[in-house]
């Protein structure tokens, strides 16, 4: 098999390396800390220590002829991703991976109000964040088409599972926007998204994107009263839109005021995916019996 390499070996590199560990591939993942680098060891992931905002650091990367993931996500500020084209940049000519998996977000579609999004709606990023995420995608998807690399990209939605519930929010008590004012989001479990970047990069076609999500949809206050329920904790006060403004971070506001209905059918029919956690209840006790 050929080798592995996880830019960002972070929470869904770790599981992605697990799941190509269990095939007997040799693996390698960057992380920008020793200590990380030392976890990575400890799980038999040969580390790579660098930082896409150094671009010394990029020489050298074994990214010829492997099986790349690249999971790391842009810089703050700017409507551009220099991490993405920094790593392109370092590689040589002739010295190409054989395909190259990245995790977008479903926020570049921007609002879709009531429509269904499918792979086919155009995107139309609002945000800055969601700016940065386009850029690297169109960044990947042209220099793929000029080197002969196939790239393929996953539109990923909200991520949860163990480890990543959004525990300190309940527990400080902070407020929920009304469920009556909330907009449709969708989500995730992160063992569900690891299985499907395997997927991805083992059946996808070069330029080929994915919308990423579990298909029940939900909204952001509906998941964390599931949350609170699930841990035994009080629902938190549901304030307006209007209040949400004056104490929830800009962050916040854009993922509850913009509006997606997410069509996961490529990714279940194309990749041959059957999720292990396709409704949140499922999800969220596998969550915390993992915690
Ligand atoms: N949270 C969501 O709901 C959501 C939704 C859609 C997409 N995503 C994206 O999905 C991707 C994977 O998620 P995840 O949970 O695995 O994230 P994660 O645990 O934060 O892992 C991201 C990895 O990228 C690395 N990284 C960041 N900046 C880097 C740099 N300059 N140079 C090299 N490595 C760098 C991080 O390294 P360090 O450990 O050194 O920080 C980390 O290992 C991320 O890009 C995330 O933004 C998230």
């Amino acid at each position: 098999m050929k080798p592995v390499v996880i830019i960002g070996c972070g929470d869904i590199g770790l599981r992605v390396a697990r799941l190509y560990r269990d095939k007997g591939a040799s693996i390698s993942g960057m992380v920008r800390e020793d200590e990380k680098a030392q976890h990575l060891t400890s799980l038999g992931i040969s580390p790579l220590v660098a930082n896409l905002d150094d671009p010394e650091s990029l020489t050298h990367l074994p990214l010829n002829g492997a099986q790349v993931f690249y999971f790391a996500p842009p810089p703050g500020g700017g409507f551009s991703d220099p991490r993405m084209r920094r790593l392109l940049e370092s590689i040589p000519a002739g010295q190409e991976p054989a395909k190259i998996v990245y995790i977008s977000t479903s926020g570049v579609y921007g609002d879709c109000g009531d429509a269904i999004v499918t792979e086919q709606t155009p995107a139309n990023p609002q945000t800055s964040r969601a700016r940065r995420r386009f850029d690297a995608e169109n960044t990947l998807l042209g220099w793929g088409k000029d080197r002969g690399v196939a790239a393929v990209i996953l539109r990923v939605t909200g991520i949860y599972g163990p480890g990543r519930l959004p525990v300190a929010r309940l527990t400080e008590g902070h407020p929920l926007l009304r469920e009556e004012e909330c907009k449709p989001t969708n989500r995730i479990h992160a063992e569900d998204l690891a299985r499907v970047c395997v997927a991805a990069m083992e059946k996808a076609e070069a330029g080929e994107i994915f919308n990423v999500c579990d298909g029940q949809g939900g909204t952001m206050t509906q998941y964390f009263l599931a949350v609170a329920d699930a841990l035994g904790l009080p629902h938190p006060q549901q304030i307006s839109l209007e209040e949400a403004r004056k104490v929830m971070a800009p962050l916040m506001i854009s993922y509850l005021t913009e509006s997606r209905r997410m069509d996961n059918r490529k990714m279940l029919t194309r990749l041959g995916i059957t999720l292990k956690y396709p409704t949140l209840e499922q999800g969220l006790k596998a969550s915390l019996s993992e915690d």
